[in-house]
């Protein structure tokens, strides 16, 4: 009697089992639990704009595509970084996608991941020298040459200018450099001074304004590594009564750039659209972790340094007042009531 009733609830048992088996649901829960892809990402920091829009779409797409995402912040310290990409190795996460704030400093921490069989992606900056999996960013040498391009625009062939510079630990900095320089170069534009600002600090670049007025006063033109120093250096322009009469152009396409660039006193910034390069470094985050090869005709290679490495390099776009409906709002970017906030 024991055993048959045993029996019974056993059969039973197995009916339910079975059952539950049969609905998608529980099928693909087992099936994902064992397999979940799991992602660690390390930015840099989340003081400019962007980089907020960057994680949110990654994480997002990432999740849709069944993977987990722990992000991290660095607060733009580069030994703290390294920690974290140690705390993810030690975790055994799949993919380590990282926003270096130094491009020549983490060499070791990617040896150690692939050593531990972990795929790596160096997301918008490169990380020279080290092999990595996957180089995804914006074509830095022609968001460069879209700035000097802009100046040309403005009528400035033989002129004067100001270079005010990004991070120097930044690989994208001397690329975007590099691109500026020879437009420069070939229309007889003068790059009367440059200088880097250490951590993107925005501030060394607003200081030079104040600290060098004879070299303000006698340049045409001025380019800023990206719309946060362009902000600084617009607001010193400002208290001079300069804002507006010399053009200064900018990147990110951040909303007070906008906001500027439709007032009148930036006279450009280039978008580089971050969803796309969110999303598509997912996707390629998820495939490297299932061991597949990446596809797509956006694929090429190129050398970090000692290595050819798999890129991906999407086009930025010149943005100006006269475009900034058709790739800023139009494209849902921002708002076209936030942009024009203070212009009406
Ligand atoms: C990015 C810029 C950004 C800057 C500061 C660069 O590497 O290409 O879009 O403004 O870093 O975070």
């Amino acid at each position: 009697m024991k055993r048959s009733i045993t029996a019974f609830i056993l059969s039973a048992l197995l009916l339910l089992a079975s059952c539950s088996g049969a609905s998608g649901e529980t099928a693909s829960d087992s099936s994902q639990g064992e397999e979940q892809i799991e992602i660690g990402m390390s930015f840099d920091s989340f003081v400019i704009e962007r980089w907020q829009r960057d994680r949110d779409v990654f994480v997002s797409t990432a999740k849709e595509l069944g993977a987990t995402v722990n992000v991290q912040n660095a607060n733009g310290d580069i030994e703290k970084q390294k920690e974290q990409i140690e705390y993810f190795i030690n975790k055994g996460v799949d993919v380590i996608v990282i926003v270096c704030i130094d491009s020549e400093s983490l060499r070791e921490q990617v040896e150690k991941a692939r050593n531990a069989g972990i795929k790596i992606i160096a997301y918008d900056r490169l990380i020279t020298d080290s092999n990595v999996d996957l180089y995804i960013t914006f074509d830095n040498y022609m968001v460069g040459q879209l700035m000097a391009e802009a100046f040309l625009r403005n009528g400035l062939q033989g002129g004067k200018v100001l270079m005010l510079g990004g991070s120097p630990t930044d690989n994208n900095v001397p690329l975007v450099e590099a691109g500026f320089r020879d437009v420069c170069a070939k229309y007889r534009m003068e790059i009367v001074d440059s200088i880097h600002c250490d951590g993107w600090r925005a501030e060394i670049a607003g200081d030079y304004i104040y600290s060098h007025p004879e070299t303000v006063a006698d340049v045409d033109a001025i380019m800023c590594g990206n719309d946060n120093l362009a902000g600084q250096v617009i607001q010193a322009l400002s208290v001079q009564r300069l804002a507006g009469e010399i053009p200064v152009v900018g990147q990110d396409a951040d909303l007070e750039a906008c906001q500027r660039i439709v007032e009148g006193t930036q006279t450009m910034t280039v978008y580089k659209p971050f969803e796309r390069l969110a999303k598509r470094a997912a996707e390629c985050a998820i495939a490297l972790a299932r061991g597949e090869e990446l596809t797509g005709d956006d694929i090429t290679t190129i050398n970090d340094g000692s290595f050819d490495i798999p890129y991906i390099g999407l086009d930025p776009i010149a943005v100006t007042a006269e475009n900034m409906d058709e790739v800023i709002i139009n494209s849902g970017f921002h708002l076209k009531e936030d942009v024009y906030l203070y212009a009406r």
